[in-house]
């Protein structure tokens, strides 16, 4: 890692090409859309688009199962439109990021095709037979992240396979080398085609040693992405972001600690997950609560303050829109979007910002589970309601925090299905398209969309705002969040009122609200003297010098 990576300068955007634009009307987004839409993206600022898969998968889970790592789904184009996207995204100063699926593959895959027509075929051992316990059952009890057990028996030859997702996404047996370089040969040939980087899907799973249990975080993984690192993108200059739902501050610096430099950084999720009901997960979902959130990112700003990266996001395709989670989605949308996009893009990290975060796109309110399309969420509502659950209660769980809400159709008019599609949309569209959409936030110089650009500006601009130390005030404060950044003479207060009532505030010494207003979400300068009067969700960010 050099000392300024270009990356630690870039804020990144998440495509889901299924949701994102249709060119031919067949209610799928492609990839001829995703091109029709980079002006948009270069006029917003962004410099990285993450791109969730577009290779040839049976999309029983959208993508997430490949059947062949080189070619191009046909309902998201083909080859030759995904080089034109590289060049067309290129020539506008925009690099994608490929997303890696290497923990497990489609059942389509032909490697599985051969593994599983017999126990002696040459890619039996690219994948993790077992074969049955004593009385025939499943080898372990591990459970699927999507239900049900992680092991499916395989009649033909008698043992039974590993799927940590669905049982149509068989687990890669990454202790076979041949399976490794077999990776490494599809990750350079994707790099010669000009891509800046890879988003890694669950990386933190491929290390795993299943007979003792242990899925995440396993003993072999870091000689693996090392090893990766090695053979592939290593002294190449791309991003290289792997998901870590088990990653501590500790282990993110063996991702990409300095020394180390696996990857560039890593998503964790412990702010997502502290959410989350102990017993039901996400399924049952739990208040906010801003001093525990907090918590989890001073841990994470000053566990990397000196060495590694942080990744910051609110959102993703598996996560509930920001807004509606961490905000208010109804009557201080636009107040609450702008408050959360200036907490986040004044952190030290870089920023990732999904698709329609921008123009504050909101959860979904589904009222029947034959509106959702997501494998987990069928899964889930198939398994709550047999043990019990009224199907009610579990679509209140999932309108909170379902998969499907961040995969609606991207809302760019207030034409039918929010001008996503000429055709039926594959999922439905949020009926509130017709005021929420990319064409009236173009329209207004005070939107959400407007604050997104300047906040993405000015982190190409102010060093301080990239690199300066990360210092957090009012720890324990129930709804107000307050940081500085601080880089040589030059300091940036952050403050955020997190709640739906105003506040006052009397303001600590080390904390001047006097100086350069950098951004704010109402039309007010702040006072700059104690006490401090915060109206909803109101935040700023002020550039003060010592003189
Ligand atoms: C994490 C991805 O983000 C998610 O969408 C997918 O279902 C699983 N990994 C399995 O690939």
């Amino acid at each position: 890692m050099s000392s300024n990576p270009w990356w630690q300068h870039a804020t990144v955007y998440q495509i889901y090409p299924r949701s994102f634009a249709d060119s031919n009307g067949d209610g799928v987004g492609d990839i001829p859309g995703i091109i029709s839409k980079l002006d948009y993206l270069q006029h917003l600022g962004i410099e990285v688009i993450w791109l969730s898969p577009v290779f040839a998968s049976p999309m029983d889970d959208n993508g997430y199962d490949i059947s062949d790592y080189q070619d191009i789904a046909p309902e998201f184009g083909t080859l030759a439109d995904f080089d034109r996207l590289v060049a067309g995204a290129k020539a506008r100063n925009i690099g994608i990021l490929l997303d890696l699926v290497v923990n497990h593959t489609s059942d389509e895959h032909r490697w599985f095709i051969d593994a599983r027509a017999s126990r002696q075929s040459a890619c039996r051992d690219y994948y993790i037979w077992r074969d049955p316990a004593p009385d025939g059952g499943v080898p372990t009890p591990l459970q699927s992240t999507f239900g049900g057990p992680a092991w499916t028996f395989d009649l033909a030859t008698g043992q039974y396979y590993l799927h940590q997702f669905s049982t149509r996404q068989p687990d890669l047996n990454w202790e076979n080398p041949k399976l490794r370089a077999e990776i490494y040969a599809m990750m350079n040939w994707w790099q010669q085609r000009g891509i800046a980087g890879f988003r890694m899907d669950v990386i933190d799973l491929i290390g795993k040693d299943i007979d003792h249990g242990i899925t995440a975080d396993g003993p072999r993984l870091h000689d693996y992405l090392q090893e990766m690192h090695r053979e592939t993108f290593g002294g190449k200059d791309l991003l290289t972001v792997g998901e870590a739902w088990s990653a501590t501050p500790d282990s993110a610096l063996l991702y990409s600690g300095r020394d180390r430099g696996e990857l560039s950084m890593v998503f964790q999720f412990e702010h997502v997950t502290q959410q989350w009901h102990e017993t039901w997960g996400k399924w049952q979902p739990k208040s906010f609560d801003l001093v525990a959130f907090k918590r989890v990112v001073d841990r994470w700003q000053y566990g990397l303050a000196e060495d590694g990266w942080n990744s910051l996001f609110w959102g993703n395709h598996d996560l509930p829109r920001a807004v509606s989670k961490y905000g208010d989605d109804t009557r201080y949308r636009v107040e609450s979007a702008k408050m959360l996009a200036t907490v986040l893009h004044f952190l030290r990290g870089t920023p990732y910002v999904y698709q329609g975060e921008e123009i504050g796109m909101t959860n979904v309110p589904f009222a029947s589970i034959a509106q959702y399309r997501d494998i987990e969420t069928l899964n889930m509502h198939r398994q709550h309601v047999a043990a019990g659950l009224p199907s009610t209660d579990f679509i209140f769980g999932a309108n909170a925090n379902g998969r499907d809400n961040a995969r609606t159709p991207m809302q760019w008019s207030a034409a039918p299905h929010g001008g996503f599609t000429n055709g039926t949309p594959w999922i439905e569209a949020n009926p509130n398209h017709a005021t929420i959409n990319v064409a009236a936030s173009l329209a207004d110089d005070t939107s959400i969309l407007a604050h997104y650009r300047r906040l993405i500006a000015l982190r190409k601009t102010l060093p301080v705002m990239r690199l300066g130390r990360y210092q957090s005030h009012l720890q324990s404060h129930p709804t107000v969040m307050a940081y500085t950044r601080d880089l040589a003479d030059e300091r940036i207060t952050v403050l955020a009122n997190f709640s739906p009532s105003p506040i006052t505030l009397d303001l600590p010494v080390e904390l001047n609200t006097q100086g350069e207003l950098l951004t704010s979400n109402y039309p007010h300068t702040p006072a700059a003297d104690s006490p401090l009067h915060l109206a909803p969700y109101e935040s700023f960010a002020v550039l003060t010098k010592d003189s």
